[in-house]
């Protein structure tokens, strides 16, 4: 058994207000036809991202880079990823779930010899220009991440990394210490990389920015920093077939959507909450949130009112200090979905200090997983007490197969999704128009028509600015 999901919780009874068996009953059929949709579409050949764990020539390219590059630089102490959103997210909730807590913190020895991954995902100059301030450029790899190969905060990043490099190490030394991973056609990554011979790995055409993370967006830096990439792709392709049956209970990708999706437009619960117990799992919760948010916040018919539940990450037991008030006597808008690990691997005893204290007393001999794996039961019970729906993912242990297993399991669930609320889960239309007014105020020469509409828009009124 690889991840399982108990959404009791959930349900009328025990939950007041939860999920009845006559909605249930109706979206299981609701279901099926929406199964039929990923199944047709995936038939079709759009779905790309279905297919990543049996692309063995795919897995095989990014290796055999991987080999080759660091035999050709020698010692490798540091990776860059230049990326945002879905070019961003998955190498970072990679890095956290699967390399020693506080990677980038640690000597060689403690990494095994292995480098450090950095992940821009922003243009924030003081980051970039503290990390390029510490870095060596001669034992430091650029992985430039774009599906578009024309991102203007990716390709932003590249231009400065680039000019830092030609400076430091000459224009042949600079293509050395760059790897693209990009379109295998079009954008302007990929014209560099001809024009310039830099290598560059690919991210197949049907597969989206944020559904790619078992391509080389992920698969790269998890093999430059030594992950088992082979286990990652065995576990998604487990969950997958996990995924196959149209019946509902039996589906637990299919369940879980459902679910979150009759919880949003049956009982008026949009906001999501994915609440890792567990360090390692912590950005699962920011990539997910990206995933979930971009793929369903959409318009059914242009000009509609949309629709599309809003997630939010949360992690445990630090937001027992934090969120979870909100969820517990806030407005009853939420779903909680707790992640829980079963076996942590490493275990701290607490020691039986102070045994005339008895705020202390009671936690001497217990161990801190066994206090965490508590804690989230007991905030899971106290939700359902207050009639608060919430449901728990357990995987046994965090390992690549899990998380591989678990990004699949995402994935599927936000296609399923998508045609429950009847959008187009793989596009993001809405970005598009802040794009256009920041390539008009840049001034780009193609964006006079949003130079235009930006012009129309209302000026800062002075008598509202305090
Ligand atoms: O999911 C998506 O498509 C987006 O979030 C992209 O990942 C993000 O905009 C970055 O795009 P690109 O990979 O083309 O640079």
């Amino acid at each position: 058994m690889t991840i399982r999901l108990d959404y009791t919780n959930m349900m009328a009874p025990p939950i007041d207000g939860g999920i009845t068996e006559a909605e249930w009953r109706e979206v299981a059929s609701r279901f099926e036809d929406a199964h039929r949709g990923v199944a047709d579409e995936h038939a079709s050949g759009t779905l790309g991202f279905l297919d990543l764990p049996d692309d063995r020539a795919l897995h095989q390219q990014t290796l055999d880079y991987v080999g080759r590059v660091k035999v050709r630089t020698g010692e490798l102490t540091d990776v860059v990823v230049l990326g945002i959103g879905g070019s961003a997210l998955g190498p970072i909730a990679l890095r956290t779930a699967l390399r020693a807590p506080q990677w980038n913190l640690l000597d060689d020895a403690a990494r095994g010899g292995e480098p450090r991954l950095h992940v821009l995902d922003n243009v924030d100059p003081a980051n970039i220009s503290a990390l390029l301030g510490r870095l060596d450029l001669r034992s430091s790899l650029f992985v430039v991440i774009s599906k578009s190969g024309g991102t203007a905060e990716t390709m932003a990043q590249y231009l400065v990394v680039r000019a830092r490099l030609n400076e430091v190490l000459g224009e042949a030394g600079a293509r050395d210490r760059l790897v693209f991973v990009t379109d295998p056609q079009k954008g302007a990554l990929r014209t560099i990389a001809r024009n310039e011979k830099i290598e560059a790995l690919e991210i197949p055409a049907n597969v989206g920015g944020r559904f790619s993370v078992l391509t080389p967006v992920g698969i790269l830096p998890a093999a430059l920093i030594g992950i088992d990439t082979a286990g990652l792709l065995a576990g998604a392709a487990d969950m997958r077939t996990r995924c196959a049956s149209k019946v509902l209970g039996s589906n637990i990708a299919g369940t879980w959507a459902a679910l979150q999706y009759l919880a949003d437009t049956k009982h008026g619960r949009p906001i999501q909450v994915l609440m890792p117990y567990s360090d390692a799992l912590r950005d699962m919760a920011d990539w997910f949130v990206q995933l979930w948010a971009e793929s369903l916040g959409k318009h059914r018919v242009a000009g509609d009112a949309g629709v599309g539940p809003t997630p939010l990450g949360a992690l445990g037991a630090t937001d027992q200090h934090s969120k979870v008030q909100l969820f517990m006597e806030g407005p009853g808008d939420k779903t909680v979905t707790f992640i829980g690990v079963e076996e942590g691997g490493v275990d701290v005893t607490i020691p039986k200090l102070h045994a005339d204290v008895p705020e202390l007393a009671y936690l001497g001999g217990h161990q801190l997983g066994e206090l965490l794996d508590i804690e989230r039961r007991a905030t899971a019970g106290a939700l359902a007490r207050r009639g608060r729906p919430n449901m728990t993912l357990t995987l046994e242990r965090v390992d690549p197969f899990h998380v591989g297993a678990l990004f699949m399991f995402l994935e599927l669930a936000t296609a399923y999704a998508g045609r429950l609320y009847g959008v187009n889960a793989f596009d993001q239309p809405g970005v598009e128009l802040g794009k256009q007014f920041t390539y008009a105020m840049l001034g780009r020469a193609d964006a006079d028509a949003a130079r235009r509409e930006w012009d129309l828009l209302p000026k800062p009124d002075p008598k509202r600015i305090v």
